[in-house]
């Protein structure tokens, strides 16, 4: 049996289903898992490749895990490296996450003990209690070489891990800040976000997916850089139209992929393709103006009217393109209002969609979970975005 451990995203939530999904996707069967809010560890009889790593949005690191233990101590790890029986320099680290130890006192012990055992090394410390990717991936601790082990406390005891892979941050930041047409007022959807989307639909790569509200084209390339091949991306303005296009030919240009979306200016009031042509929906609408006023409860409830309005339409058009059993995965937004207290206002919509024709998938049910619910936000923004998955009856 094969045991690995997955460092999970802030929205630890969404990174849960993403991968709980991508699994079931793939028929990999995983026979026994436990999770935190920090970490995933999955039991399987598959070989899981670190390059798994690339398809998520919402994993920080991949591992394999080593072992349960009840004491941390520098004679654990150096036991753990001489293991490996590498005759060369080694490079390590140690990340820990939910608990308080003096992390450079043990480095250190392992670095002398290893010396005594003629093993020269680095020890690559940082200022924070875990390693950040970047650190992880400059300093060679993915190397044949490196080591970062990562620990965390669970119920008594510290799990024990090695770090096999870390998210691609200089991917993501390549893909996301160099395209040519970003366009940041009306909002963009994070490309980590984007592929959590992706991974918890149950598409194939040769299915008809359909973004109508495409913006400036985050979820088209994304779906792009995931090999799916047929995408369409519709949106009500001139401007984003223009922008998809013009970030998809510097998609072109600056990657071997050759699929070419189908991007047309179209109102989601009035999506007139065949009818039931399209597998699936995935989408981030309007989500409202963004410099609303978080203390007018009054403006709030104003943009909430005028969403649940639109979304209401958006669905009654989605039943008639998606196919039976078609997806929509898609963003609610969830304001903030600010009012001696914050209080989050959520959009009254399921009713509505459920008459229209839908039902909501259970996540919980689906992956034996018990999560409160499936938000991606940062603290700093006054809307935080709610991810829902509705199938067509
Ligand atoms: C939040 S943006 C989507 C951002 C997009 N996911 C991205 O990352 O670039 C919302 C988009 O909805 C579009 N929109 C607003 N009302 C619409 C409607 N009735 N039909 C289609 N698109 C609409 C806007 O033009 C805008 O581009």
């Amino acid at each position: 049996m094969n045991k690995y451990l997955f460092i999970l995203g802030n929205n630890y939530e969404l990174s849960l289903i993403e991968i709980l999904n991508y699994f079931k996707k793939n028929n990999i069967t995983i026979i026994n898992k436990i999770y935190s809010n920090i970490f995933l560890i999955i039991e399987t009889e598959e070989i899981i490749k670190k390059e798994i790593i690339e398809n998520f949005g919402g994993v920080i690191k991949f591992c394999k895990f080593i072992e349960e233990t009840k004491k941390i101590n520098s004679e654990k790890l150096v036991n753990l490296i001489k293991d490996y029986n590498i005759n060369e320099k080694i490079f390590f680290g140690i990340s820990i996450y939910n608990f308080d130890t003096n992390i450079n006192k043990i480095g250190l012990q392992v670095k002398n003990e290893l010396k005594r055992n003629n093993i020269s090394s680095r020890f690559v410390t940082s200022t924070q209690k875990n390693l950040s990717s970047v650190v992880v991936q400059k300093n060679k601790l993915l190397s044949n070489r490196g080591f970062e082990f990562v620990i965390i406390e669970f119920q008594n005891k510290y799990l024990i891990a090695k770090t096999e892979s870390v998210q691609d941050f200089e991917k993501y930041s390549y893909f996301d800040f160099g395209r040519p047409n970003r366009d940041s007022k009306s909002g963009m959807l994070p490309p980590k976000l984007c592929k959590i989307m992706i991974n918890i639909s149950n598409t194939k790569k040769d299915r008809i997916i359909l973004d109508p509200f495409c913006g400036s084209g985050s979820l088209i390339q994304e779906l792009i850089l995931l090999n799916y091949k047929n995408i369409i991306g519709t949106d009500i303005s001139d401007k984003a139209i223009e922008d998809t296009k013009k970030n998809l030919e510097w998609l072109k240009d600056n990657t071997e992929i050759k699929i070419n979306p189908k991007i047309e200016k179209k109102d989601v009031r009035n999506l007139d393709f065949e009818k039931e042509s399209i597998d699936i929906i995935i989408t981030e609408p309007y989500l409202g103006p963004n410099d609303f006023n978080p203390k007018n409860i009054k403006e709030i409830m104003e943009i909430k009217r005028d969403i649940e309005d639109l979304y209401t339409e958006a669905f009654k058009n989605f039943k008639k393109v998606l196919k039976k059993g078609g997806e929509v995965i898609i963003v609610f937004p969830i304001f903030k209002n600010i009012h001696n207290e914050i209080k989050l206002i959520h959009l009254d919509l399921l009713k509505n969609i459920e008459n229209i024709g839908f039902y909501e998938n259970n996540f919980n049910k689906e992956f034996d979970l018990n999560l409160k619910d499936f938000v991606y936000s940062r603290e700093s923004q006054n809307i935080y975005r709610e991810i829902h998955k509705f199938i067509k009856n």
